[in-house]
């Protein structure tokens, strides 16, 4: 199938945005402007289309390595101070380099994760300098920094002129000569800053991005969106291994089912992405040690509506989208965040809502240690009962995982 990637990339932005916001205070949309800012300067510099599509990735993605370890550490911190703690955790660059590994870029974009901090004077983490730092650290370092000094989702005539004198004051400090010229180059048209708005970024995004359609199979989807599970999991060090772990069951069942090789895969894939909205949800409710009050359920309750955000933008996942946005429906109508009812509900969303159960029962919680295959059992088949959850694919689920 033919897939723009980076448009792909751009969907599952949306929710990424979310853990710099929950820490930094970062504003919606702020990745996509990192990648805008990093591309126009990159096509005014003679990048080629494969160059800026990787670029362009690699800016939605540049933050993907901020994990819970990070965010405890910022969130102890005062609002105002968590900025300057997590830019410098160090670790976050390396981590981050680290997820991508896997993804398929057009050209090498090896350290440009990892450099994406690295000051022009060869002051940042790694003490890299100069020319030595990747060009396409040096376009996110630039819109990073930027957007988050500045707040460039709404701009006027000070604020533009704040951000060139800062930029200028920053010549070969932060910023090589010759990108402080493009930026000063293209950022005399009045639309640039007015694309970064938050009311024209997506129209903005989707005129200028370099338009690569990839020839990708299922297989090689399910790859990209492991690393989003990675991601997804990562924020709490309950969840380590919740998506993957479920990702796992579900191909485990779906081979029960003798369902065929593609179903299967997309199965993998809305295992692996059905909690994006989570990274949405602050982790100050998903870490709670203690039962969580009404106005927190409503808040966790927001993550499957997000994740659907996110996912039903994608063209070819609208299945995919149902499977995974459905898992805290019930049959009953009890569910959210529609409060669907079993006739609206198909197979596999009742195969995800009853493994998604069943992996989280088994993790531990911070209010509870990981339960066993059999005690599991004991609370689905009680939901099953009170006709919540699909009770043959409990019996199943059962026949599969226990341990004769
Ligand atoms: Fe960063
Ligand atoms: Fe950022
Ligand atoms: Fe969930
Ligand atoms: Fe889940």
């Amino acid at each position: 199938m033919k897939i723009n990637l980076n448009r792909l990339l751009l969907s599952l932005s949306y929710t990424l945005d979310f853990v710099e916001m929950d820490v930094l205070g970062v504003t919606s949309n702020h990745s996509k402007r990192v990648a805008y800012i990093a591309n126009i300067i990159g096509k005014y510099l003679g990048m080629s289309e494969e160059e800026r599509f990787d670029l362009v990735a690699c800016a939605i993605l540049h933050d993907n390595g901020v994990t819970k370890y990070m965010l405890d550490l910022a969130s102890q911190a005062k609002r105002e101070k968590r900025k300057i703690i997590l830019e410098n955790v160090k670790e976050h660059c390396i981590i981050g380099e680290e997820n991508i590994r896997n993804y398929p870029f057009l050209t090498d974009v090896t350290n440009v994760i990892k450099y994406h901090h690295e000051n022009y004077d060869g002051t940042g983490f790694f003490q890299i300098k100069g020319d030595n730092i990747p060009l396409m650290s040096q376009l996110i370092f630039i819109g990073d920094k930027l957007d988050n000094i500045f707040d460039l989702k709404t701009t006027n005539y000070n604020k533009i002129n704040k951000v060139n004198t800062f930029i200028k004051n920053n010549t070969s400090k932060l910023y090589s000569p010759k990108i402080v010229d493009a930026f000063m180059e293209v950022s005399k048209k009045p639309c640039f800053w007015l694309d970064l708005n938050d009311n024209f970024i997506n129209n903005a995004i989707r005129i200028t991005l370099p338009n690569i359609d990839l020839d990708m199979s299922w297989h090689d989807l399910e790859k990209i969106t492991e690393i989003f599970s990675f991601i997804i999991d990562n924020k709490s060090e309950f969840t380590l291994k919740h998506s993957q772990g479920l990702a796992n069951k579900a191909k485990i069942m779906g081979n029960y089912y003798k369902k065929d090789k593609e179903e299967i895969i997309k199965l993998k894939i809305a295992a692996n992405l059905h909690d994006i909205g989570k990274l949405a949800i602050s982790n100050d409710i998903i870490d709670k040690p203690g039962e969580l009050n009404e106005e927190e359920l409503y808040l966790i309750k927001q993550h499957t509506y997000l994740s659907r955000v996110s996912l039903s933008k994608i063209k070819g996942f609208e299945d995919i989208t149902e499977w995974a946005c459905n898992h805290h429906e019930k049959l009953d109508g009890s569910g959210y965040p529609f409060g669907l009812t079993g006739d609206k509900l198909d197979f596999n969303s009742r195969l995800i809502m009853c493994l998604d159960i069943y992996q989280a029962l088994m993790e531990e919680r911070p209010y509870r240690k990981g339960l066993t295959h059999e005690k599991s059992m004991v609370i689905l088949k009680n939901m099953g009962d009170n006709g919540l959850i699909d009770v043959n694919i409990i019996k199943d689920i059962d026949k599969v995982f226990s341990i004769k």
